[in-house]
């Protein structure tokens, strides 16, 4: 049985200990915030669990074999290291952590202790996103052209990051997950109207070999919540709308383009086909339980997560990239430049 604790009981924290919770093989032993009123709350919740306040007390004593760590993502590399050089097993929330530096140092790491670096991109874990993988797999969408995304609200504002690291990750993962690959390039622009330094809207774009595009835009300054997802193929297109009851729709809409034969007028009119649309069955399950349950699957049968270190790394890589587009006035940065950067280690 592996023994699980949670880290950080702030806004998400509880969702993690409630799920881990109802899982079968594992046993939540403790959780850890250096809040006590945080603590408290969940000691009401959770009474058989161990709440404790210092999280070098938890992963010293034998406590636990896994640590799962929702606290700020500028905690995340120093909170992972320790955890790895302990030992223990590793549940990171996204993004994995502030740079490709310190993401490589947490992937080395977990590879020379032989422990599991799980990243929670939970959309990953999500029936619809796995249906719209689906159907790029299967051809039925044809050749990727773009994936557009839009992922908008009124608050929660943060003031620890943007929300480009606060909301993209999201994006970002399913986009490399889709495309199964990872952009050339990626540019950003945006505004930080409440906090200097903090952007509280991005538009993100990545170039990917093969003229694919992907593009975000995020904000949580936006008078409408929208969550949704835009898969445009050459044989056909699909939405994704996570507020909707039936989440993917799959539209038989195009444009073709005529093969020139005579030089005619005719020859450059384009065809615009407006076929029907339908909503695949897909079986509902609660993407954070999956995700829970995929990390305890991962260490009891030694498997590599989809979303391990390098895939963490990988989202972080764009979303560096896009901040350092964002700092200069939305210049494209190339992603290659910033693997070999030195990590900062504390
Ligand atoms: N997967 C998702 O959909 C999703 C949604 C929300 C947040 N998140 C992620 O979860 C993480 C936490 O976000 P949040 O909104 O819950 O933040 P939050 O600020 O609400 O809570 C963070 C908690 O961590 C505690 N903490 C900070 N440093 C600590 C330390 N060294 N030891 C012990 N406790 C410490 C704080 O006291 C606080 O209670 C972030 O990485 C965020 O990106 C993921």
């Amino acid at each position: 049985m592996i023994r699980v604790g949670i880290v950080g009981l702030g806004y998400w924290g509880p969702n993690l200990v409630r799920c881990f919770t109802d899982l079968e093989d594992c046993k939540v032993t403790s959780v850890c915030d250096q809040n006590c009123d945080q603590l408290l709350r969940m000691k009401d919740r959770f009474p058989s669990v161990y709440p404790i306040e210092n999280y070098d007390q938890l992963i010293e004593r034998d406590l636990v074999d896994a640590v799962v760590i929702a606290t700020p993502t500028e905690t995340h590399h120093e909170l992972a290291r320790k955890a790895l050089e302990r030992d223990l097993h590793v549940f990171v929330e996204k993004p994995l952590a502030k740079t490709v530096a310190e993401c490589r140092d947490l992937v080395d790491l977990a590879a020379h202790r032989n422990r599991c670096l799980f990243v929670g991109h939970v959309f990953l874990h999500s029936s619809p996103v796995l249906k719209l993988r689906e159907l790029i797999e299967s051809d039925e969408l044809g050749n990727i052209s773009y994936i557009s995304s839009r992922r908008l609200n009124l608050g929660p504002v943060r003031e620890d990051v943007s929300a480009l690291y606060d909301l993209a990750p999201h994006d970002i993962s399913m986009m490399l997950y889709l495309l199964d690959r990872k952009p050339m390039s990626v540019s950003c622009s945006g505004f930080d109207r409440l906090n200097p330094g903090i952007h509280d809207v991005c538009n993100l774009t990545m170039t990917f070999e093969g003229n694919q595009m992907g593009m975000i835009h995020v904000s949580w300054l936006d008078p409408r919540k929208e969550r949704v997802l835009t898969v445009v193929g050459d044989k056909k297109m699909a939405t994704y709308d996570d507020l909707e009851q039936e989440k993917i729709k799959v539209y038989d809409k195009g444009i073709d383009k005529p093969v020139k034969t005579s030089g005619d007028y005719a020859d450059f009119q384009l065809a615009y086909r407006h076929g029907g649309s339908y909503s695949p069955f897909i079986k509902e399950r609660e993407p954070l339980k999956a995700e829970c349950a995929e990390f305890i699957r991962c260490i009891t049968e030694g498997d590599v997560p989809l979303t391990d270190g390098v895939n963490g790394m990988d989202v972080v890589e764009v979303l560096e990239a896009a901040q350092r587009s964002l700092e200069s006035g939305g210049q494209p940065i190339l992603l290659d430049s910033l693997r070999d950067l030195p990590v900062d280690v504390a």
